[in-house]
């Protein structure tokens, strides 16, 4: 299952993730396998080098049911943090990466297990195109993802905007339909935050997560080891 036939961009998020997995994956590695479209490349490459032969005893940790299901139809060794809770490397994609390697995640909905499956690996990594590079975040990404309780979702979406300007809606899923519903059974908050002012995002980070009812948001700082 190699892809071929690829435009310019599914050409840089396939190389950014054969690059990662060639250089840091390894047999017998526990590995943490991130969500969305530039990780199905690292689901492929993982397929074809654990096929192989050359990737032996690979463990695989999915962060979503999607990339789940993806390593299961590769017929690659599936756990979980419940029978693997240390892991030596994930990889993930992302949204946007500024100078720093602080991310923004999410865009898929699935940043909290995301979250969780970085902070029980000793090796962080990011995959991403061209396209998700900035100087600053909010250079090219529009807002902030934000996993809530439902119950909450309500007076978090307020109080959002009057703490930290901008504007947050829940995000509805297609044509719609009610709420996107996380992996968690959570809503997503989308925060669109202000551009014009400096935000300083560690004090961001911990207000958000201080507030009852988040259970996390898309930041991701000081925790990227390598980005490609
Ligand atoms: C999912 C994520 C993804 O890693 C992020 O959205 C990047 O996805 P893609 O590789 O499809 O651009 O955080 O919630």
């Amino acid at each position: 299952m190699v892809s071929t036939e690829l435009s310019p961009i599914e050409k840089a998020k396939r190389d950014a993730a054969y690059a990662c997995a060639k250089k840091h994956v390894y047999p017998g590695c526990k590995l943490g396998v991130g969500s969305g479209s530039t990780v199905k490349y690292l689901v492929e490459y993982l397929e074809h080098a654990y096929k192989g032969g050359s990737l032996k005893d690979l463990v695989c940790v999915p962060t979503s049911f999607m990339t789940k299901k993806w390593l299961v139809d590769s017929g690659l060794p599936v756990s979980d943090l419940d029978s693997t809770p240390v892991l030596d490397v994930c990889i993930d994609g992302a949204d946007e990466v500024d100078a720093d390697l602080t991310c923004i995640k999410g865009g898929g909905g699935c940043l909290a297990r995301e979250k969780i499956v970085q902070h029980a690996s000793r090796k962080f990594l990011v995959i991403a195109d061209h396209t998700k590079e900035a100087v600053s975040l909010g250079d090219r990404y529009q807002f902030l993802p934000i996993e809530v309780l439902p119950f909450a979702s309500t007076p978090v979406c307020l109080e959002i905007p009057r703490l930290h300007g901008g504007t947050a809606g829940l995000r509805m899923a297609m044509k719609k339909a009610g709420p996107v519903i996380t992996d968690n059974g959570s809503y997503i908050i989308d925060w669109v935050f202000p551009k014009q002012k400096k935000m300083d995002w560690k004090a961001i980070q911990a207000k958000l997560a201080d507030t009852p009812g988040i259970v996390d948001t898309g930041l991701f700082i000081d925790v990227v080891d390598e980005g490609y």
